[in-house]
């Protein structure tokens, strides 16, 4: 059976870990959307890896990962993982890394283009800074450069001759920077072309024979619901799908061709960068969960902001995604409280919502509706089933399954691959 694994919140829910434990079962793991933005840690045998274009299944000998024509491409980051990888002793080998050739291409000038919007923006996004917005842009503005695009010398050049002769003019005009020269970035990329050529192919050929053989696939979401571009908390957002959907145009999948979608969520709320979040800790609280949790970001190790469960945004993450397991992760991270909240509604200028509002206006200025719970004030580290969890872990449990309307199969106790209750 194939699956989707995505973040029901604004990533950083733990996918990678689960990704981890669901690949061992899998043949075939494909990112669909989003960048090196993304940052998926992973902790084996007290050895920490960190993916930000790979999946972390790459790490199961004898599985396959693939880059799907959804997913912008910083050649530069892929090949500094895949070496980091193979310091490590695991080699990446053109059999195990499928990428497409439709993939976009992050360049230079959309790292540049990427802090520089940022700097004249009036909200700022708080973008991760690595040209995921730009590289998008280009996209859909039909100037984007294709990984298929970096083997083909004449295409190269016709295509960034002319990217650069307009981002130039940007450069020079709106931001007042001096630009890019053509032959250092055309000899660079092109280098990085004949590196990277073993793993280009036709990835939506080689899944649509891989399930004609009745190979396994499992979809992997970077970022999170709220991060969607359409359904995300516009516009302090990523630029692509991130939702389930996403995987059928990103990966060149049919929706009959994903069987099922599991949402990672965390035990409580985290969000990196600028935007809404209606759940947010105070101070002190703030202080402490992000100090226990480890919340800094995998990518640009910024500090996440932190916040009680939102069980608003998770429903309706449940709702778009056709959400039918939830694994919540970092439950041990609430094990010392005394008290522990969740928002069941928003209350907004005398009316209460129960569903996550469309308005940003309503988002940002809600006062959430809180239920609050009794913690269990007891290590979970060791639990390894439902049982072991003490009774009021069980019952904060239960009640978000009640209130998600969905079940709860996985719940992560810590951070090694083993910390997991799988029901
Ligand atoms: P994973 O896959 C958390 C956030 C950024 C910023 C917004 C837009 O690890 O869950 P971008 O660089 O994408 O244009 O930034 O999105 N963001 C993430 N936050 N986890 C991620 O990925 C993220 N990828 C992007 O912080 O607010
Ligand atoms: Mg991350």
């Amino acid at each position: 059976m194939n699956i989707a694994v995505i973040g029901a919140q604004w990533g950083d829910e733990g996918k990678g870990k689960l990704i981890d434990i669901l690949s061992a079962d899998a043949d075939i793991t494909v990112r669909y959307q989003g960048g090196n933005n993304a940052g998926h840690t992973v902790v084996v045998n007290h050895k920490v890896y960190v993916f930000h274009l790979l999946p972390s299944a790459i790490l199961h000998p004898g599985k396959v990962c693939v880059i799907g024509n959804g997913v912008v491409i910083d050649p530069q980051a892929m090949l500094a993982e895949i070496k980091e990888l193979s310091a490590k002793g695991l080699q990446v080998t053109a059999n195990r890394l499928k990428i497409s050739g439709r993939a976009h291409v992050v360049m230079p000038y959309h790292r540049i283009l990427d802090g520089l919007r940022e700097s004249k923006r009036k909200n700022k996004i708080g973008t991760t800074g690595r040209g995921i917005g730009p590289c998008y842009a280009d996209k859909v503005t039909r100037c984007g450069i294709r990984m298929v695009d970096l083997l083909n010398p004449r295409v190269l050049k016709a295509k960034l001759e002319d990217n650069l002769s307009e981002k130039n003019d940007t450069f020079h005009k709106v931001y007042g920077q001096k630009g890019f020269g053509f032959s250092a970035i055309y000899q660079e990329y092109l280098a990085y072309g004949k590196k990277l050529k073993p793993y280009i192919t036709d990835t939506a050929i080689f899944l649509y024979e891989a399930m004609q053989r009745k190979k396994t696939i499992l979809f992997e979401g970077a970022q999170g619901t709220f991060l969607d571009i359409d359904f995300g908390t516009y516009p302090f957002v990523t630029s692509s799908n991130s939702i389930v959907g996403g995987a059928c145009a990103g990966a060149g999948v049919p929706p009959m061709a994903i069987a099922k979608a599991i949402a990672c969520v965390k035990a409580y709320t985290t969000r990196v960068g600028e935007g809404p979040f209606p759940t947010e800790f105070s101070d002190d609280l703030m202080e402490r969960i992000r100090t226990k949790g480890n919340e800094f970001g995998a990518t640009t190790g910024r500090p996440r902001r932190c916040g009680w469960f939102d069980s608003l945004l998770v429903r309706y993450a449940v709702i778009v995604n056709g959400i039918s397991e939830l694994a919540i992760m970092k439950l041990d991270i609430l094990d010392e409280l005394p008290k522990i909240k969740i928002a069941v509604g928003y209350r907004y200028r005398g009316k209460i919502y129960r569903e996550f509002p469309m308005d940003s206006e309503v988002v940002c200025d809600a006062e959430p509706v809180y239920e609050e719970w009794d913690g269990w004030q007891t290590s979970t580290k060791n639990a390894r089933t439902f049982t072991d969890l003490p009774l009021n872990a069980r019952r904060y449990i239960l009640r978000l399954e009640k209130l998600l309307k969905v079940g709860v199969k996985y719940i992560s106790v810590g951070a090694q691959r083993d910390e997991i209750i799988v029901r």
